[in-house]
């Protein structure tokens, strides 16, 4: 308001004077009642303070730190708050907490799109047990087959994966004592089709492939069971390898090959895999072969015999939308080693029935409690290795689930060039998904999968609250999702009854 005064008259020529005097009328100040005594700020404080002894009242208004940076540099401060989400594309799982959106994985997808700093599609899955990583893996499956993907369960511990596969109407398989469900490691696979009609250089191609992934695998036997395996052992089992499999006599089709054969031919050895080996005679073979025999026998004898030992009797329908294989009959034995051992042969025959892929046959391959696995030895932790870097190639999205991130590294003493190995086991995958952890893993977090403080206390605070909850790695972003589940997912997925019994 401005108002001037000349003598005794006072003009008023303020914007009420001018409003009125065109015929309008503004209206009053709006009396704003005072707050209530029980308000939560009941009175403001001026932007200096009170000015009042023992008030903080600053002569100048304080000094705040302003920071200018661009959305891409912003994660670097708010590190759980990335830039971009990722794409509406494949299976929904559930929200991310910090957008509030929905949160989708698309594994293949991921790799596909350059923005996406993911270059393979394998997913490993950590968490204490009960926080619901299989309870992910199932609505992850279920959620994928609409897209045509289809699931394959190498060694279904706890039988748990037989709702899901009888709800999409497959009946499962079952491997254990005394079961008729048998599977022959040592297949030759779908590499051995139509053998007569590949040219010399395509068969050699393939034996080195086969034969390749039976040496990893009798390797990881022979490691399990504390039994050296040199370049002597691996010369004398390629040799009877080849041998067995006819390839090196020009037969026109590969001859299935098993364990208890290759037991038979190490232990009635030719004159000439004597003298091809390079031994003295047939009892210095003998003499050299002896704990190498031994172990192949445990395939043959004990806890795991009629199991791995023979012909494959499980034949599974590729085209079905999923194939479990169950071991649980197994798992209540007791005998963990047994389990841990029969999971390394049905990752190693999953390899190989996967080697022939056709085009768009999608499928997702779950290693379920792989820590039995590679607990056993380096050479057991290997031959997973191996089972996983093949899976660009042909298509498969891998997922492993562990219970700590330091399970592979029980394999060997830290700091060893086993747990080195077992280290590198990590980075085979970009999508890591982090489910709740005891504080006590915390560390570990850090050092293995380089979290920061703020990110190790979203794994062992906010993801322990709420089963579903999960700090997801994909690539160097970071995601807090919590994976939803429909009431029939619920159904499927609950592995509760020996509690709630
Ligand atoms: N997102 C979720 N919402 C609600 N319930 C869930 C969720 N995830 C898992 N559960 C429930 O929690 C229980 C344990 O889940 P699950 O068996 O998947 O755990 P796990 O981590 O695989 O445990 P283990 O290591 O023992 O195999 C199940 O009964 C499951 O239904
Ligand atoms: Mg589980």
């Amino acid at each position: 308001m401005r108002t001037r005064r000349s003598g005794s008259h006072e003009h008023t020529t303020d914007i009420t004077g001018l409003v009125s005097s065109a015929g309008g009328r503004l209206p009053g100040r709006i009396s704003v009642p005072p707050a209530p005594a029980e308000a939560l700020f009941p009175r403001t404080v001026p932007p200096r303070g009170h000015r009042r002894r023992g008030h903080g009242w600053a002569p100048t208004p304080c000094r705040v730190a302003t920071y200018e940076l661009t959305s891409d540099q912003a994660p670097v401060v708010w590190p759980l708050i990335p830039g971009d989400g990722l794409p509406p594309w494949g299976a929904e799982l559930g929200y991310d907490a910090l957008s509030g959106g929905t949160f989708y994985c698309d594994p293949m997808g991921w790799v596909a799109d350059d923005d996406i700093p993911v270059t393979n599609p394998n997913i490993f899955i950590f968490g204490k047990p009960g926080r619901g990583k299989s309870a992910l893996v199932k609505a992850f499956i279920l959620r994928m087959v609409r897209f045509g993907y289809r699931g394959l369960v190498l060694g279904d511990v706890k039988d748990e994966y037989e709702g899901l596969s009888r709800a999409l109407g497959v009946e499962p398989f079952r491997i254990g004592p005394g079961l008729t469900g048998r599977v022959n490691p040592l297949d030759v696979g779908p590499l051995g089709d139509g053998w007569s009609n590949l040219d010399a250089a395509e068969q050699r191609r393939r034996v080195t492939v086969i034969t390749g992934r039976w040496l990893t695998l009798l390797r990881g036997l022979a490691g399990s069971q504390a039994v050296p395996f040199g370049p002597t052992e691996e010369r004398v089992l390629t040799r009877v390898l080849r041998e067995l499999v006819g390839w090196e006599q020009g037969a026109t089709q590969l001859a299935p090959v098993t364990v208890p054969e290759v037991w038979a031919v190490l232990d009635g050895p030719t004159s000439s895999l004597v003298r091809d080996t390079r031994h003295a005679d047939r009892q210095h073979f003998l003499d050299d072969t002896r704990l190498l025999r031994d172990a192949l026998g445990a395939l043959c004898d004990g806890s795991l015999r009629g199991m791995f030992d023979g012909p494959s009797t499980v034949h599974p329908d590729w085209r079905a939308p999923i194939q479990t294989l169950s071991l649980r009959a197994l798992h209540d034995t007791g005998n963990q080693a047994a389990v841990g051992i029969a999971l390394m042969c049905l990752n190693s025959w999953g390899q190989a029935m996967r080697e022939l892929a056709g085009p768009g046959d999608h499928r997702i391959v779950l290693r379920d409690e792989a820590w039995l696995q590679t607990r056993l030895s380096l050479d057991a932790v290997m031959s997973l290795d191996a089972n996983l870097r093949l899976s660009r190639r042909d298509g498969d999205v891998q997922v492993v689930t562990y219970h700590k991130p330091s399970d592979p590294l029980s394999a060997g003493d830290s700091g060893s060039q086993a747990a080195q190995i077992a280290r590198d086991l990590l980075h085979l995958s970009d999508i890591r998904v982090l489910m709740g952890q005891d504080g006590e893993v915390a560390s570990e977090l850090g050092n293995l999968l380089g979290l920061t403080r703020m990110q190790q206390d979203v794994v062992t605070g906010w993801a322990m609250q709420e089963k579903g909850r999960a700090l997801w790695l994909v690539g160097d972003r970071k995601f807090k999702v919590q994976t939803l589940l429909t009431p029939l997912e619920q159904r499927l997925t609950y592995t509760n009854d020996a509690v709630a019994g």
